[in-house]
C-alpha cells in the first residue's frame, strides 16, 4: 500500500480541495510513472471529482476516485494501487473525517490565517492525537492557506498554533488568482504556470509532505 495523505478541516473554504489537487499533482511529478498519485474525493460536494471531469483530455493528471462509505474500509483498497493517495476531505462531517484520520499516514490541515479557522481545527487535532496515542500515526501538520502576499503570520496566530503542538509547514499557499483559475480549468498551478510563484509554493509543500511521510516511515 502506498502513502495516504488526508487533507482535512471541519470548516469549509479553508483550501482543502485546492491543496489536495495541487499536492496530488506535485507528488505525481515527484515520482513520475503510472500509479504515482490519485485523489480520493471524500466530500459529498464533489469538488475534486468535478475538477477531475474538467481535466483536459489526455492530460497526465492525478485520477480522481470516489469511494463509498465507510471511508476507512474503502481507502486502503484504493491506496494499494498508488504510490500516493491524497484524500480531499469534507467539511462538517465528523464521521467521514474520523474515518480518514484512521487510515491516513499523514494529515494536512489547511487553515487560513485567522482565529476562526484555527479554532475550528481543535476537534480534528484531538482526533488525530487520539489515534496517534494508540498507533503512533498519523503524522500531521498545519498548512497556512490563502496567506496575504507579503505578510508574515501574525504573532497571535503562531501562538495559538503552537498550543496545538503540531508543526506548521514553512510552505504555504498565498492568496493568488492562479489557484482559483487552475481549479476551475481542471489543472493545477504546476500546469498553468510551472515557473510561477504559486508553483514554487506547491513544490515546497510537496517537499515537506514527502519529508513528513519519510519521518513516519511510510
Ligand atoms: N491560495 C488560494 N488563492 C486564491 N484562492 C484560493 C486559494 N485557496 C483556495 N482558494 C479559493 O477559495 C475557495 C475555497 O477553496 P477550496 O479549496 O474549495 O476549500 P475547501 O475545499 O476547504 O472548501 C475556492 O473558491 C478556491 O478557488
Ligand atoms: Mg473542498
Amino acid at each position: 500500500m502506498g502513502s495516504v495523505v488526508a487533507v482535512l478541516n471541519m470548516k469549509g473554504g479553508t483550501g482543502k480541495s485546492t491543496l489536495a489537487t495541487n499536492l496530488a499533482r506535485g507528488l505525481q511529478k515527484a515520482k513520475a510513472g503510472e500509479g504515482s498519485a490519485c485523489i480520493v474525493d471524500a466530500d459529498p460536494q464533489g469538488t475534486a471529482l468535478r475538477w477531475g471531469n474538467a481535466q483536459p483530455e489526455d492530460a497526465d493528471m492525478p485520477a480522481v476516485i470516489s469511494v463509498s462509505l465507510p471511508l476507512n474500509e474503502r481507502i486502503p483498497g484504493v491506496a494499494d494501487g498508488w504510490d500516493f493517495t491524497v484524500v480531499d476531505g469534507a467539511a462538517k462531517a465528523k464521521d467521514r473525517t474520523r474515518q480518514c484520520v484512521q487510515v491516513a499516514d499523514a494529515v494536512l490541515i489547511p487553515i487560513r490565517p485567522s482565529g476562526a479557522d484555527i479554532w475550528a481545527s481543535e476537534w480534528l487535532v484531538s482526533v488525530v492525537k487520539g489515534r496517534r496515542r494508540q498507533t503512533g500515526k498519523p503524522a500531521a501538520a498545519f498548512v497556512v492557506s490563502q496567506a496575504i502576499v507579503g505578510t508574515n503570520l501574525a504573532g497571535e496566530i503562531e501562538e495559538v498554533l503552537e498550543r496545538f503542538e503540531l508543526p506548521v509547514f514553512d510552505g504555504r499557499t498565498s492568496q493568488r488568482v492562479a489557484y482559483a483559475e487552475a481549479l476551475s480549468l481542471g489543472k493545477t498551478v504546476l500546469d498553468t504556470d510551472p515557473s510561477g510563484k504559486a508553483a514554487a509554493e506547491v513544490e515546497r509543500i510537496t517537499e515537506e509532505t514527502l519529508q513528513l511521510l519519510t519521518d513516519t516511515g511510510t
